[in-house]
This record gives C-alpha cells, sequence and structure tokens, in this order.
C-alpha cells in the first residue's frame, strides 16, 4: 500500500488505526502485539492516539505491547496529542473539561505520553485543540523546546480552524503537517469553514476521525434524517459493488480534492480493512452530491447557494 507524504520528512499509511476505543477491543498485551504485526502487514502502520484516550490507559497498554516486542517500534508511526485535560475531582457534575497548550502543561503531557509508550520519539505529535486562551508565543517556544529535545519528528493540530492555524504561522517556523478533524458524511463542516481549502493551499493532508460518524449509520434507532441518508447510501454501494456501507462513507471522503487520511475508531480489523478496501472506488461527481445532498446539513446548502 502506497503511503501519503505528510509533510517533508513524514509518510503515513493512507488509512490510520485510531486507538481511543482500544480498552474495549478486549485485547491483552500479547493479543495487542499480534494485531499491531497484522496491521503491519497490511500496510497499516500508522496509530493514533492521545493521552486522554482511557484517561492514558491507552497509551499505557500500546506502550506494554511496545516494550513486550522492540522490533514494532521502527516499523510503525506513532501519532499522539496532547491539550485536553480532565480535571474529575474539581467540578465532577460537568466533567471540567479544558484545553491547556501552556508551555508548562505541554512539556509535562508530552513527556508523560512518551513514558507511557515507553518510546523516546513519536513521528507526529498533535495539538489536540485550539485554546482560545493560547498565548501564540509561548506555544512556538514550546514547540521549539519538545523538537530540540527531539521528542518528536514532527508537529500537527486537530480541531483547529484555518485562522487559527495562519496564527500559529504567524510566530513559528516549524511546519504543522496536518489538520486531524472530524470528516464524514455526517459531519461536513470541513466544507463550509475554509478547513478544505486551506489544506489544499497548503498542500497539506487532512487526517478524518470518526470518519463513519461514530457508528451513527449502523444503529438500529436511526433517525428520520440518517435513514434517508442510509436509503441513499445503500443505492450507491450497489451502484459500485462494495460489501458495506462503511465502504461508500470511506469512498465519499476520497473523492474529496483534499488528500484524507481516515483514522477508524472500529476494534474490528475486518472493519479496517473496509477503508482500505474503499481505496479503490471512484464516487461520480453525481454518486457524490447525491450523498451531500442526502445528509446536507444546512451551513453547506448557504455556502454553495446550489445544493
Ligand atoms: N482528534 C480528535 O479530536 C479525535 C476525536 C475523536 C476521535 N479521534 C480519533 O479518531 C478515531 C476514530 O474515531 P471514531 O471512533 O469516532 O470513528 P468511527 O469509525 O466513525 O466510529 C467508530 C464506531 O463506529 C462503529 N462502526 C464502524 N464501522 C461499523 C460497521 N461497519 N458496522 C457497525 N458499527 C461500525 C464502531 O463499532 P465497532 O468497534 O464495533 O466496529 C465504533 O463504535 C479514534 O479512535 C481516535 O483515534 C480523534
Amino acid at each position: 500500500m502506497e503511503k501519503v507524504n505528510v509533510g517533508k520528512d513524514l509518510k503515513l499509511a493512507p488509512v490510520a488505526v485510531g486507538t481511543m476505543g482500544l480498552m474495549d477491543w478486549g485485547l491483552d498485551v500479547n493479543g495487542l502485539v499480534k494485531r499491531i504485526h497484522e496491521y503491519i502487514e497490511l500496510g497499516l502502520t500508522t496509530f493514533d492516539l492521545a493521552d486522554i484516550y482511557g484517561d492514558g490507559e491507552c497509551e499505557t497498554l500500546f506502550g506494554k505491547a511496545l516494550r513486550a516486542d522492540p522490533s514494532i517500534r521502527d516499523q510503525i508511526e506513532i501519532v499522539t496529542k496532547g491539550c485536553i485535560v480532565f480535571d474529575k475531582k474539581r467540578r465532577p457534575y460537568f466533567g471540567a473539561e479544558s484545553w491547556n497548550l501552556t508551555k508548562e502543561h505541554l512539556l509535562s503531557a508530552c513527556d508523560a505520553s512518551l513514558a507511557r509508550l515507553g518510546v523516546d520519539y513519536v513521528d507526529l505529535y498533535l495539538l489536540h485543540r485550539p485554546c482560545p486562551l493560547m498565548d501564540p508565543e509561548e506555544v512556538a517556544e514550546t514547540l521549539e523546546e519538545i523538537k530540540t529535545a527531539g521528542k518528536t519528528r514532527n508537529f500537527g493540530v486537530s480541531n483547529f480552524r484555518p485562522e487559527q492555524l495562519k496564527l500559529l504561522d504567524a510566530y513559528t517556523d516549524i511546519p504543522m503537517v496536518t489538520n486531524q478533524i472530524q470528516m464524514s458524511v455526517r459531519c461536513m463542516d470541513f466544507l463550509a469553514d475554509g478547513t478544505q481549502e486551506d489544506a489544499l493551499v497548503r498542500r497539506m493532508p487532512l487526517m478524518a476521525y470518526s470518519p463513519c460518524a461514530g457508528g451513527a449509520y449502523f444503529r438500529k434507532d436511526l433517525s428520520q434524517e440518517d435513514y434517508e441518508t442510509v436509503g441513499v447510501l445503500k443505492e450507491i454501494q450497489e451502484e459500485i459493488g462494495a460489501e458495506t456501507l462503511d465502504e461508500v462513507l470511506y469512498a465519499w471522503l476520497y473523492r474529496l480534492p483534499v488528500k484524507v487520511i481516515p483514522v477508524t475508531g472500529t476494534g474490528k480489523k475486518e472493519r479496517v480493512l473496509r477503508a482500505v478496501k474503499a481505496l479503490e472506488y471512484r464516487l461520480t461527481r453525481e454518486q457524490w452530491y447525491d450523498i451531500l445532498r442526502a445528509a446536507a446539513p444546512a451551513h453547506v446548502s448557504r455556502k454553495y447557494h446550489d445544493i
């Protein structure tokens, strides 16, 4: 499987394996080692983690697998993220989530991720969210410090809007090689908020999280809106000869002009492989628009008047 150039010195697999739900995959350390090798053999070498997944447990389990089989490290690309803070003790009634891009927090979050993973560096470190309180000068200094210490090979962002990326550009020469955002048939904000255009200008691939809309179209109790979208997806599934509906969800993303690397969420290998299979399809413009029309959120309609 051909890898995707992400920035100057980084190549990622065309499909990244997301690990937010890793603790529910039913794998112990040996099971995870085996699964990682199966993915590597299939060319799925990119793993997406974050310090908050499972409250650190996902990185810890992944790190145990890396320690159990040190041959894995050099065969994979590790993506992880820092910034989100859950302070469960302070105000438990609303979760007290905040986003922290201060130097103090980011340096310690990055160190903690490396310690849990048991590695000296990650391949890509993402700023998980833009923080309205961030001081861009301080963020720039922090990135420089992490880079100089060799703790990541590359930086990127997640959930940043184009103007927030531009803000970072103004304070640092370190390139942000990707933006990981929510992208799916059910979440098309990226079409209306300039994110796709920004990525194209930067010649930067986007990493698409929740590409299957978190499983929304596979639920038994579909809303009327989703039910209608599923009807169109099923028609197109038949037209292109796809075996499953999720292949159509991935194919819709692959048809965009921007390079999209989906970050899968499923714990099932055969479902991850649907994302790979879908690389073979190319939806016609009409099929792509039929899906957009069926699922089209109002803001897309407003931006592209005739849709
Ligand atoms: N950067 C960020 O802010 C951010 C935010 C959220 C997630 N992420 C990353 O993106 C990854 C994916 O996110 P996600 O979990 O929302 O992705 P997703 O692939 O849209 O959703 C995964 C869910 O959909 C279900 N599903 C997928 N295909 C299915 C099928 N064919 N039939 C039935 N159910 C199906 C899965 O169930 P099964 O497991 O049973 O297959 C799972 O519950 C995460 O693991 C994480 O790495 C990043």
